[in-house]
């Protein structure tokens, strides 16, 4: 989605917002867009087009100079994605510009106002609103300014402004959507998101909302909205700048892949009590009895975050006999919810940024409810918002198709359900041959790695199928669900997951030479209906691929059918999942890269959905 960056400073301000913008391009974006203060008198100096970063930088006037500035990429909700709508927007004088994440929800209210005092609006933006605001506004300084404008409009932001008048300063505001400053030596930098940070500084502070600041060359000064002053101070953070380059390899989406197995033992470290055979998951902030006391657990996330949501659930459900099931959280915080005081909500977040996650949480918080986040990134929106949770450490995630997050999602999910169940029924020779499973997940995601040549041999073929069917059985519904998304996404196939169980009430129908099935087939107690299925859809000529055990025997499908395997080293049968998931990880991003395609942006795609 949306990105900001800012600079003040003694260097020129545009190479480095660019190079700022460029950092930020895999979170999504079609337009970008800076602006740069040259001076009192010169005004503001705005540059913006829709495309790429690269476009806007081949596009910037020759004499763009400027020490303070601010720069954006743009997801276009309001109006379509042009050259106008593009950020920064401005006043009518070119004194003030403005860029923003998030959206203004009273905007349609204020521009017939503003256009009744004789502003003329360019834009379809939000935006340009507060851009008029801020330069309407009478107060004496651009802080009170900024305040009075965020007065007058409701909705969520993340934003930064410079003003002709003040030119020493930029002025950045946070509500819902992340503001970090960065604190270099005599310079100072800001952005939306860690990454466009690294490369100069791992001082940052991190706003909170309602709050706004003043940057300025020698340093920050942070305010509540009613402008008394705050104390925000800067923390060097844990990050190294190599996280957020792909390195050697041609994308960052494998670059993550292939830290599965490093990032797995990170999750894992500390945190399983081979003793007693449970987990020790001090972040959830809650004791035994706490954890007695739960007679159910609802999972919530979006997208790929629901699905493995949807596995924890019933791991949880299987080995700490609680009902739990997951729900998108999209549509969980519309129906209005019951919130129940024994339930344990679970919200799930790679980004910890989802807005529709986040607003589930303050809603479930609100009525009362408890709430902890498997979130990955620390600090985050919802990782602040929860009572207690698990952070994922599996390093910073730049691919839009989230990878090592999800399988240690599923590793916090597994340590969940065996401390769950550890304090009810589940035996501890039960809980040690799960942690003896789980401390083997490293070594087995190396070896399906090391199979990645063959997949990417099957991949070829079905990248060439315009859709698809991915089936599973229980434990294995969600894994395919899974796969389905991750060829969707960048490989734009057309890929619809189903219960194996419901084949025959529909989609057999769609079966033939032309739409191949993938199927996940653990070897566990339902085999043999599940290899029943793979009859059913020969015998119709529907290719197969099978992503299964060595152990299961495949045998009696017609002879010289389309049948391919991929075979996953043999786990716990409650851990088969995450196994199972990572070979249609490698299958989507085989398949994308066949395709000509970029793993890494895929279209219309954002890493964080931070609009709802
Ligand atoms: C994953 O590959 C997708 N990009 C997407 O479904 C994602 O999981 C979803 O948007 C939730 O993101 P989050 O984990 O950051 O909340």
């Amino acid at each position: 989605m949306c990105g900001i960056v800012a600079y003040v400073g003694s260097q020129q301000a545009a190479p480095l917002l660019l190079e700022g913008l460029s950092r930020l391009e895999h979170r999504g974006y079609d337009s970008a867009g800076l602006a740069v203060l040259s001076g009192t008198s010169a005004g503001v100096r705005t540059a913006k087009r829709a495309g790429r970063v690269r476009d806007l930088a081949a596009a910037l006037p020759k004499r763009f100079g400027g020490k303070v500035g601010i720069g954006h990429t743009r997801w276009a909700t309001h109006g379509p994605a042009n050259d106008v709508n593009a950020h920064p927007h401005t006043d009518a004088d070119g004194r003030v510009a403005v860029v923003h994440n998030g959206i203004i929800d009273n905007a349609a209210a204020l521009r017939p106002e503003l256009a009744d005092a004789g502003v003329e609006l360019v834009s379809d933006t939000d935006t340009e609103v507060l851009a008029h605001l801020v330069a309407r506004s009478d107060a004496d300084t651009l802080e009170a300014k900024v305040a009075e404008a965020l007065g007058r409009v409701d909705g969520t932001w993340g934003l930064a402004v410079v003003h002709a008048d003040f030119p020493d300063r930029v002025v950045v505001a946070r509500n819902g959507s992340p503001i970090l400053v960065g604190v270099g030596s005599n310079e100072m930098y800001v952005a939306s998101d860690l990454a466009a940070l690294v490369r100069h500084t791992t001082t940052v502070a991190h706003l909170e909302d309602g709050e706004i600041a003043t940057v300025t060359t020698g340093g920050f000064t942070t305010y509540r909205d009613d402008l008394t002053a705050v104390r925000r101070p800067a923390h060097e953070l844990d990050v190294d700048a190599a996280d957020f380059d792909p390195g050697e390899h041609e994308s960052f989406m494998l670059k993550e892949m292939l830290e599965l197995p490093e990032a797995a033992e990170h999750v894992l470290r500390g945190r399983l009590d081979e003793r007693f055979g449970t987990s020790h998951l001090g972040g959830l902030n809650m004791d035994a009895r706490d954890t007695r006391d739960i007679s159910r657990v609802r999972v919530l996330g979006c997208g790929s975050a629901y699905y493995v949501g949807q596995m924890g659930a019933s791991m949880i459900e299987e080995l700490a006999r609680i009902p739990a099931e997951a729900e998108p959280a999209s549509e969980f915080r519309y129906r209005n919810p019951v919130i129940e005081p024994d339930t344990l909500y679970v919200a799930v977040s790679q980004s910890g940024e989802t807005l529709d996650t986040l607003l589930a949480v303050q809603e479930i918080r609100r009525k009362g409810g408890r709430v902890i986040g498997l979130v990955n990134v620390v600090g985050s929106a919802i990782a602040r918002e929860v009572d207690g949770g698990i952070y994922l450490h599996a390093g910073p995630e730049v691919a839009v198709a989230s990878t090592k997050a999800l399988t240690n999602t599923f590793l916090a999910f597994a340590m969940l359900a065996l401390q769950l169940g550890r304090v009810r029924d589940l035996s501890i020779a039960d809980g040690k041959r799960l942690i003896a499973g789980l401390q083997s997940v490293p070594s087995h995601l190396e070896k399906i790695l090391a199979g990645s040549d063959e997949v990417a041999e099957v991949a070829q073929v079905l990248a060439q199928a315009e859709s698809l069917f991915f089936i599973g059985r229980v434990r294995g519904y969600p894994v395919a669900r899974e796969g389905a998304q991750k060829l969707k996404e960048i490989s734009y196939r057309h890929a619809e997951a189903y219960p194996t169980s419901e084949l025959k009430h529909g989609p057999l129908a769609l079966i033939s030479p032309e739409v191949p099935t993938v199927a996940v087939v653990p070897d566990d107690e339902l085999v043999e209906r599940n290899v029943g299925a793979l009859h059913e859809i020969a015998a119709r000529g529907g290719p197969l691929v099978v992503v299964t055990h060595d152990t299961v025997d495949l045998g009696g499908l017609p002879r010289d059918h389309d049948v391919r395997r991929i075979d996953v080293p043999r786990c716990e049968r409650e851990l088969d999942p995450i196994l199972l998931t990572v070979p249609l990880q490698l299958l989507a991003y085989h398949a994308s890269v066949a395709l000509g395609l970029d793993p890494d942006k895929p279209r219309n795609l954002a890493k964080s959905v931070t609009v709802e």
